[in-house]
């Protein structure tokens, strides 16, 4: 790029004097529109539980989520995710408990769908919070099974369809899921249940809180580097989210989010699809641990959720979404 001008006559801080003039050459802007609020869901009446590794989140069973869910509509925030926490006794090797038709993600969802029409539903296609290893797909011969895996993953997605899911986000990153998926949906009459996939996910160490928060983080052996992503690559994002395009996928995700906004940017700048950012569990707890002790203001929350918005991406996951929406209608 040329640069332009040059000073005295050129003064860029001509147009940074007053909010006003920001607020018009601002490049960038966040609105409710652009959030995704997950929730995490437990079975049981009447709880509301606090979970440790994430001060402010908590879990729900179905009859409070009423709590949650009327603050979604009243900020407007678009759509939910769903996380179920089971207990162990429901958890084995083939995460069995996923293709349960009286699961509390099928129950969530029939809830959601009956009383809240108009909030769209996300639901992850992964096993981990069902399996007794902890891990996304089924463990044979000491080895997450891919094509095992898969065909479980394809029931487990269409059961959510069935259920009222608006979009099935695959997270398991199995290789050919999206498409045996597209496939399986179509076959059913859901061709207008859209698929979210999580194309590019890191083998991240920033998905610890949200391990505790589902429970998945005491049961799971070793880590997930045979088939999450690299974090050192950033070519190979575009062979996976290349491939998911060419499978069907209508919206991909890259996560984590803020140390990741190169991947988001290159994806952008690639391919024409949209992109949607995890700010994910470990992101969110090491942001409102520094609020806590002050190391910043709250204000660092926008800056976290435009610097995705900035990198390109249309929407965000994250867990201040309702907190966000909350303070964007003030200021508006
Ligand atoms: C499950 C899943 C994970 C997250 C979303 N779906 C964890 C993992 O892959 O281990 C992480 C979300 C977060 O950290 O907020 N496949």
């Amino acid at each position: 790029m040329k640069i332009i001008g040059s000073y005295p006559k050129t003064r860029l801080r001509r147009l940074r004097k007053y909010k006003w003039l920001r607020d018009i050459i601002s490049e960038s802007n966040i609105s409710s529109n652009d959030l995704i609020m997950p929730i995490f869901i437990r079975d049981g009446k009447n709880k509301i539980e606090p979970i440790k590794s994430m001060p402010g989140v908590f879990r729900y069973s179905i009859d409070k989520l009423p709590i949650i869910l009327n603050q979604v509509k009243k900020y407007k925030i678009p759509m939910v995710a769903l996380f179920p926490y089971i207990q162990d006794n429901k958890k084995d090797n083939n995460g069995s408990e996923a293709l349960n038709k009286n699961n509390i993600i099928c129950k969530s969802l029939k809830f959601i769908k009956k009383k809240y029409k108009n909030i769209g539903t996300m639901c992850d296609v992964a096993l981990d919070p069902y399996t007794s290893h902890g891990h996304d797909g089924i463990v044979i011969n000491n080895e997450v099974d891919n094509d095992e895996t898969v065909k479980i993953l394809i029931k487990q997605a269409l059961l959510q369809a069935e259920m009222g899911c608006d979009v099935i986000a695959p997270s398991d990153m199995m290789d050919g899921r999206v498409g045996l998926i597209r496939k399986e949906l179509d076959k059913n009459n859901f061709s207008n249940v859209s698929i979210l996939s999580y194309a590019v996910k890191y083998a991240s160490n920033f998905y610890g809180p949200f391990r505790d928060a589902v429970g998945s983080k005491s049961k799971l052996k070793k880590d997930k580097k045979t088939y999450q992503m690299d974090f050192r690559n950033s070519f190979e994002a575009y062979r996976e989210v290349g491939l998911d395009i060419k499978e069907g996928a209508d919206m991909i995700i890259v996560k984590p989010g803020m140390i990741y906004l190169d991947i988001i940017r290159n994806i952008k700048k690639n391919f024409n699809i949209p992109i949607i950012a995890y700010q994910v569990s470990g992101e969110y707890s090491l942001i409102k641990d520094g609020i806590k002790k002050k190391l910043f203001n709250e204000d660092i929350i926008f800056e976290s959720l435009i610097s995705f918005k900035r990198a390109g991406a249309c929407a965000i996951i994250s867990y201040f979404a309702i907190e966000v929406a909350k303070k964007l209608k003030k200021i508006n």
